[in-house]
């Protein structure tokens, strides 16, 4: 996207009564936190969005991205994503969906697979597949294809038979984690054509958890056995 048009289209106008001024609204892209229009002269750097130097950044990036175009700081995290991808089926358009993409870019994850249908439930991602590369697959078997062409291990997550712990079992540093959705869990096709298959251990009265919740604490356990930290 241009970044030209973005702190336009991030904020809706409402009015609030009668003859007042419209009062901009935060959006799911814009917080309420933020910077102002940076003051003159502007940096020289190709990577900052002029109109968001002219307008303010309030966007849902970290500090250091203030004022960048959205190209720029895609191209930027380009040069580092981490080796693992995530799946997820999307079979009855499942809500989490959202949550589990803000999580893999929160963990700079290198892809999003979506497998099944094609409409996914956009707002618990406040805009972060905007930032993240998503592909699309039409059925679990070319979604494993996909990824063994590109040599990809597939670990099922899913709390069901035949699964290891994730606190004490080796992550491949390549590989794809997929999920399930709520209700059904990961189809049998699934989890019969993956090449691992781990669980979070659970303590409690519940069947499982969440799935975006899922989702996060195995892209943290990803983190801990082989990311570089700051
Ligand atoms: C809410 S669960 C539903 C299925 C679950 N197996 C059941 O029997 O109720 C939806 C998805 O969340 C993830 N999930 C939830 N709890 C998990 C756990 N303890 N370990 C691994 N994955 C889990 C899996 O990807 C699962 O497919």
């Amino acid at each position: 996207m241009a970044g030209g048009t973005y702190a336009g289209d991030v904020t809706q106008r409402l009015p609030s009564a009668p003859g007042d001024a419209p009062e901009p609204q935060p959006t799911h892209e814009a917080t309420t936190h933020g910077v102002g229009p940076h003051p003159e002269p502007w940096p020289d750097d190709p990577r900052l969005d002029p109109e968001l130097l002219a307008n303010g950044d309030t966007r849902n990036v970290v500090d250091r991205f203030r004022y960048w175009s959205m190209d720029a700081i895609v191209a930027e995290l380009d040069t580092h994503r981490h080796a693992f991808d995530v799946a997820i089926e999307n079979w009855q358009h499942d809500l989490n969906i959202g949550s589990i993409v803000r999580s893999a870019n929160a963990f700079l994850a290198g892809t999003v697979h979506i497998i099944g249908r094609r409409r996914w439930n956009k707002r618990g991602a406040m805009v972060t597949d905007r930032y993240q590369h998503v592909r699309y697959h039409p059925d679990v078997s070319s979604f494993l294809e996909a990824m063994r062409a590109e040599g990809r291990p597939v670990i099922a997550i899913d709390n069901t038979p035949g699964a290891s712990r994730i606190e004490t079992a080796p992550i491949p540093e390549r590989c794809v984690f997929l999920f399930g959705q709520e209700g059904p869990g990961l189809t049998d096709e699934a989890v019969a054509g993956a090449d691992g298959h781990l669980e979070i251990t659970q303590f409690g009265s519940t069947r499982s958890i969440n799935a975006s919740a899922a989702a996060a604490i195995v892209m943290h356990s990803w983190v801990v056995q082989h990311a570089d930290l700051p």
